[in-house]
């Protein structure tokens, strides 16, 4: 079973009286609550401390080292000019993920500046408790994204590849309902392999769909409600939300991969992020 350390910064501990306005009213014990049940599904264990310490905190990051597989941070007031806890972060192979429960970036000008943020998989904030949640979901994403580079490092052939990030992806996360990968074959997409419900859309002209409007507007599409969507094609009455992203070899694009859930708005920055991870390791290690 994979563990994570949150760690809660100076402050946080008077969550749920403290800025009422600013942070809400709900504790920081329900807020851990919180976290434990809406990952259940993922299979973690969770441990969670919380510090008005700097040099507490800084131990803790160390002794993540060896006793997690992942950290969850939120450094409060600390992540505004606390080298000594970004060095902490960078010291350590374990990989941490940053959270806030506000949008730092529109708040006060000091609050914009993170100075641990790069040393970090991620930063996730502006979700409130949710912030926690997906920072947990981020490091599934980049615990997926070593695997896939782990299980294909001795230069696999196209396909194998290809089936192993599906198999990676599904198995990483249970809100993926339908995850699969097209390939351009012409001026259409052409699906190579996928998990879940067979799909009747196994050919779709570049264009089409949200999946062909990726590749021609070569982004990243993430659709909260495909039914509020006029370019989805419905597979499923199931499917309730989407995720896009392009495959690259150097500037073309070569494929896709699509990922369907049953639940709405469950795709946010942090799956982008990932999954254009992912796409980059087809690309570099593409034949
Ligand atoms: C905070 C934002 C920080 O600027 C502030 O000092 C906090 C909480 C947040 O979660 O939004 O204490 O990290």
């Amino acid at each position: 079973m994979k563990k994570i350390d949150i760690i809660h910064g100076p402050n946080l501990n008077l969550l749920g009286s403290r800025e009422t306005e600013i942070y809400g009213t709900e504790s920081l014990e329900s807020i851990n609550s919180y976290v434990n049940s809406a990952a259940e599904e993922y299979g973690i264990a969770f441990d969670f401390f919380q510090s008005n310490h700097e040099g507490q905190i800084i131990d803790r990051i160390h002794s993540a080292e060896n006793n997690v597989d992942g950290v969850v941070i939120n450094p409060a007031a600390f992540t505004h000019y606390s080298i000594a806890i970004r060095d902490a972060i960078a010291a350590i192979k374990t990989p941490v993920v940053e959270v806030h429960l506000t949008d730092i970036s529109q708040r006060e000008a000091f609050r914009k500046i993170s100075v641990s943020a790069d040393v970090c998989v991620d930063q996730i904030c502006g979700f409130g408790k949710n912030s926690y949640f997906f920072g947990v979901e981020a490091l599934v994403g980049h615990w997926a994204v070593n695997r896939i580079r782990t299980e294909n490092s001795s230069t696999p052939d196209n396909d194998k590849l290809l089936r192993s990030v599906v198999e990676i992806l599904h198995e990483s996360f249970p809100k993926y309902d339908w995850t699969g990968i097209y390939l351009v074959d012409g001026d259409a997409l052409v699906l190579h392999n996928f998990q879940g419900a067979p799909s009747p859309h196994t050919r779709i002209p570049i264009g089409q769909g949200i999946c062909g409007a990726a590749v021609a507007e070569e982004e990243s599409i993430i659709v909260p409600d495909v039914n509020a969507d006029p370019r989805y094609l419905a597979c499923s009455i199931e499917t309730k939300s989407e995720i896009v992203v392009p495959i690259y070899s150097g500037k073309n694009i070569i494929g896709e991969i699509d990922i369907d859930s049953h639940r709405p708005d469950v795709f946010h920055k942090h799956d982008q992020k990932f999954l254009e991870q992912v796409a980059a390791v087809i690309g570099e290690k593409w034949k």
